[in-house]
């Protein structure tokens, strides 16, 4: 059979462009089998020209994938659509209608939670003329790169991700439009244990799995030599090499893969507008690249 659209990889590590699909209808079967290998395969899916996809529309379609995370931070959420979160610099009458400085450093989203997240899907609502970039990073060829001696010493190792400690960073730089967690929010994400290179379940892969943003400490090391590794692995990943660098057009929306990638929000300058509207997949306890 053939298929009513087009799948292109982007010339870099990692992306692929998909148009001719209009996700506000749902997909058959085939086609939603090609896009999930195309996400395992590529990392960064592009769909382009979402104009008409509503917000109960982009859930059902992440809702393919799996369960949806409600995101802990819940003064931003979409009214009557809690599965979405609102990204975005806009402030209205003194208030942030959405989380302003979400992902303002490299990270995989949910990778505090026992079962990190899957994908995330972001849809432009708002989009600047200039600026509000997202780096993505491609994890399995930065873990690929890595000396043979480095990536035997780090398959065994495990590492500490913690939200709380991510969150009272982010009030520290942004005061009061970064909200505290209540005591009941903060029992919610307890700091948690993963591989810190995981496998990825459909490829087989290995991928590095820590980033500035969550990862507070690989367990078992002195401090010094924990944070020394974890300095050189945030460095080493996060390199040009295993990048590409999405500029938002009109109606976009952009699926990533966390299990294999990081991302990054470079920023947006104040004085212009830019909305996006997130769903989280969940996903599973990562699996480990060795035996434990
Ligand atoms: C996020 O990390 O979910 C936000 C990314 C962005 O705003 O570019």
């Amino acid at each position: 059979m053939t298929r009513r659209f087009q799948i292109k990889p982007l010339p870099d590590i990692l992306g692929a462009e998909i148009t001719g699909l209009d996700l506000s209808t749902p997909l058959p079967e085939a086609d939603f089998l090609e896009i999930r290998k195309a996400l395992a395969d590529r990392q960064v899916l592009v769909f382009r020209d979402q104009e008409k996809l509503t917000p109960d529309e982009q859930i059902a379609f992440s809702r393919r994938f799996g369960p949806l995370d409600i995101h802990i931070q819940h003064h931003f959420h979409l009214g009557g659509h809690p599965e979405i979160l609102i990204v975005s610099n806009v402030i209205e009458d003194g208030k942030p209608i959405g989380l302003v400085d979400a992902g303002k450093y490299w990270h995989s989203d949910l990778s505090y939670m026992a079962e990190p997240s899957l994908g995330s899907l972001l849809h432009s609502k708002e989009w600047p003329a200039n600026g509000g970039d997202t780096i993505f990073v491609n994890m399995v060829a930065a873990y690929e790169a890595l000396p043979e001696g480095v990536r035997r010493r780090i398959d065994p190792l495990k590492a500490e991700h913690s939200y709380g400690a991510r969150n009272r960073k982010q009030q520290a730089l942004n005061g009061a439009l970064r909200p505290g967690l209540t005591a009941e929010q903060e029992a919610r994400v307890p700091p948690v244990i993963h591989p810190v290179v995981r496998l990825h379940p459909e490829s087989g892969k290995r991928a590095l799995f820590v980033s500035e943003g969550f990862t507070t400490r690989i367990v078992g090391l002195e401090e010094k030599e924990s944070d020394e590794l974890l300095a050189f692995l945030f460095h080493f990943s996060t390199s040009e090499l295993f990048q590409y660098r999405h500029r938002w057009q009109p109606h976009d929306m952009v699926f990533w893969d966390n299990r294999q990638t990081l991302h990054l929000a470079t920023g947006c300058p104040p004085e212009l507008r830019r909305t996006l509207y997130r769903t989280t997949v969940r996903g599973e306890v990562p699996l480990a690249a060795t035996a434990a």
